[in-house]
């Protein structure tokens, strides 16, 4: 069968959750209350929104249907302004070799990101001609943990959900490529990632003829 591979953005091919971190404590501070790195755990792979309604549940705020689309609003300008000169440098370590392998091999390639700002970053770094498809917060109704994205992933590409191979750095990430019945792949702390199918600190640890191995799977 055809084999597809879905990417994760946010911490799989760059690594934006200190942006993001920075940008949600920010508007804490400003709020009052301090929010920490680990706190920053449970907003990977989370909505924008979601991660707002934590974020003012940690700090106890009460806040009307206006002040919550503002603090959204502004979260979201806070973080373009850390974005804005993002470049090539921030791709994480072997995440372009690994594109180029598959690519050489013909496989073709999706992003499947919760964030509404997945093009524009993909174009900084200069990755964006890798990826045949991209799904990201834009296109979907349900979040992470829900196989929508993946799934609508795996429609674009033509491929069969069994067939696709999902890299994610999010628990809930990686119980969305499950729920989606996908090949799972953990990318960061074992530990925490314990429900994928298969664990990796980084792209580094990931030897090329595993994606050989994985293909002759399919
Ligand atoms: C995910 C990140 O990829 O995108 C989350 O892991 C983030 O931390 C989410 O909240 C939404 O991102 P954005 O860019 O639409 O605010
Ligand atoms: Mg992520």
């Amino acid at each position: 069968n055809k084999i597809g591979f879905i990417f994760d953005l946010d911490g799989v091919i760059v690594d934006t959750a200190k942006y993001h971190y920075l940008a949600w404590k920010k508007l804490a501070n400003e709020l009052g209350f301090d929010f920490t790195d680990e706190q920053n755990e449970l907003f990977k792979g989370v909505s924008r929104k979601r991660c707002l309604e934590i974020l003012l549940d940690i700090g106890k705020v009460k806040a009307t249907q206006e002040q919550f689309d503002a603090w959204m609003v502004e979260k979201n300008e806070d973080y373009l302004r850390y974005i804005e000169n993002m470049d090539a440098s921030e791709i994480l370590p072997d995440v372009t070799k690994v594109l180029k392998y598959l690519k050489s091999k013909e496989v073709p390639i999706a992003l499947g990101s919760a964030s509404k700002n997945a093009k524009p970053i993909l174009e900084k770094v200069g990755l964006l001609p890798y990826f045949d498809a991209i799904v990201d917060g834009n296109s979907v109704t349900k979040a992470k943990p829900d196989p929508e994205v993946f799934l609508i992933a795996a429609r674009k590409l033509g491929v069969r959900a069994k067939d696709c191979v999902v890299f994610e750095d999010a628990v809930a990430g990686i119980e969305a490529a499950n729920n989606a019945e996908m090949t799972s792949i953990g990318i960061g702390d074992a530990r925490v990632l314990s429900g994928a199918d298969y664990n990796f600190k980084d792209f580094t640890e990931i030897d090329l003829s595993f994606f050989e191995n994985l293909m002759n799977t399919k």
